[in-house]
């Protein structure tokens, strides 16, 4: 088969490499791709926001399956436009894609079929909103509505930061992300990302997760699109994952069905656990970045059977097949991430790193210049291993960090700690 993934980052790295290990891979194609992806995979330089641009690609180069790595597309209907057109394609539509563009659409899902979360407000102006904040106390949690690619959440833990990032949302430093704001509840306990394939009526569970959001050791400093993860979650256990499906998925699922708009497509779940109970934090539509490289790093070749059986609506027809292992990625960013940071300095020391089934280094912010690999991002490598352990996994992928030479770049040293 011919197949197409749209996007740019560690993820899409993580996806192309798994996609090319299935026999059916026979031309694969990344959209816009980066400099390592380029090395396992052809790279096409389209707008993978323009529904029609991709669909002309598509045809003009007989792309049988399109896998959608990121949300932008999907928030604006780039795989409808597929659909439409009778390709092939793992991703949701705009309307379920809702799920993760508005906040206020999935805590009213939530509460039309009872799944346990935060409770809330909606608002769309700031005076209803500090009122809401003023009653409820502190803390609580301030979220702009939209798309604003991680930033739009503000905890607060005491009233002044609530009401000034109410302003500060409805003065438009979101943008339109902004311009509706749901306050919620704070929950404590502990987060885990939980990984589930949708066929619109199906449901498979491919992994758990969790993700370090935080950017310095010890979940210290600014929150980030996230340092590491590890797979799996110890805190999702068979009767947390039970309750997960029993309480928040299925019933999620079943209600957009009902709507007249079922999901296909990967549906991250963010969980709040806390005396074994999960609440639902958010959807992603979409895999996590850098979660989605230690999914692969577990599923391989299989997962490419996974999406094409979500895609064509048989996944009641498919399986896992489990490996008693871990995997653990650590992302070397540049200097300064998440704030400011410097872009082109030379990353050394690459060629000498292993790359084989349990080992691989993705690349998120990398570009070629003059022969060399040159920081182009915040997040700019993962370093991705598997063991038996986690353990193991962990002392692999350190291996593999201390292997880059990247003075201008900065890592976690305790990724996979909380589990450790
Ligand atoms: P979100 O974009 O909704 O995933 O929020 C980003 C992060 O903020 C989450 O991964 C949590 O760490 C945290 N968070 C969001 N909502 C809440 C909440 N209601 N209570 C506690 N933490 C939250
Ligand atoms: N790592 C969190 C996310 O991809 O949203």
């Amino acid at each position: 088969m011919n197949i197409l993934i749209l996007g740019s980052g560690g993820r899409e790295h993580a996806l192309a490499w798994a996609v090319k290990q299935n026999p059916k891979c026979d031309r694969l194609i990344v959209a816009p791709g980066n400099t390592g992806i380029a090395q396992i995979a052809e790279c096409a330089d389209i707008d993978i926001m323009d529904g029609g641009a991709v669909v002309e690609f598509a045809t003009g180069n007989a792309v049988d399956f399109v896998i959608i790595g990121p949300e932008a597309p999907l928030a604006v209907g780039v795989a409808d436009r597929l659909r439409d057109a009778g390709i092939l394609c793992f991703g949701p539509g705009q309307a379920a894609a809702q799920l993760e563009a508005s906040k206020a659409f999935t805590k009213e899902i939530c509460a039309a079929v009872n799944a346990p979360t935060a409770a809330y407000g909606h608002f769309t102006d700031a005076q209803a909103a500090k009122d809401y904040v003023r009653q409820q106390g502190a803390p609580i949690v301030v979220k702009a509505d939209g798309l604003a690619a991680g930033k739009g959440v503000i905890m607060a833990m005491d009233l002044d930061t609530a009401l000034a990032a109410i302003d500060d949302m409805f003065g438009g430093d979101f943008g339109d992300a902004g311009a509706e704001v749901v306050i919620e509840e704070f929950m404590e306990g502990e987060e885990a990302s939980f990984f589930v394939l949708c066929d619109g009526e199906n449901l498979l569970p491919i992994g758990s997760a969790q993700d370090h959001k935080r950017a310095y050791d010890g979940d210290k400093g600014p929150n980030t699109g996230g340092m590491g993860a590890y797979s799996p979650a110890p805190v999702m256990t068979d009767a947390v994952i039970a309750k997960t499906m029993d309480e928040i998925v299925r019933p999620t699922m079943a209600e957009m069905a009902r709507r007249g708009m079922p999901f296909q497509g990967v549906l991250f779940v963010g969980l709040m656990i806390k005396d074994g109970q999960p609440r639902l934090v958010e959807y992603n539509v979409r895999f996590g970045d850098p979660e989605c490289q230690v999914l692969m790093m577990r599923l391989g070749a299989q997962l490419f059977d996974l999406l094409q059986a979500a895609a064509e609506g048989r996944l009641d027809q498919a399986q896992v097949n489990w490996a008693d292992d871990h995997a653990l990625t650590v992302v070397l960013a540049a200097d300064g991430y998440p704030g400011a940071y410097e872009k082109g300095s030379v990353i050394g020391g690459l060629e000498t790193l292993p790359e084989d089934s349990t080992h691989m280094l993705f690349h998120a912010g990398t570009a070629e210049k003059d022969g060399q690999i040159v920081a182009t991002g915040g997040r700019v490598l993962a370093a991705t291993a598997r063991g038996a352990t986690l353990a193991e996994a962990q002392a692999q992928a350190y291996k593999m960090v201390d292997m880059v030479d990247w003075p201008e770049g900065f890592c976690r040293r305790d990724i996979g700690w909380r589990a450790l």
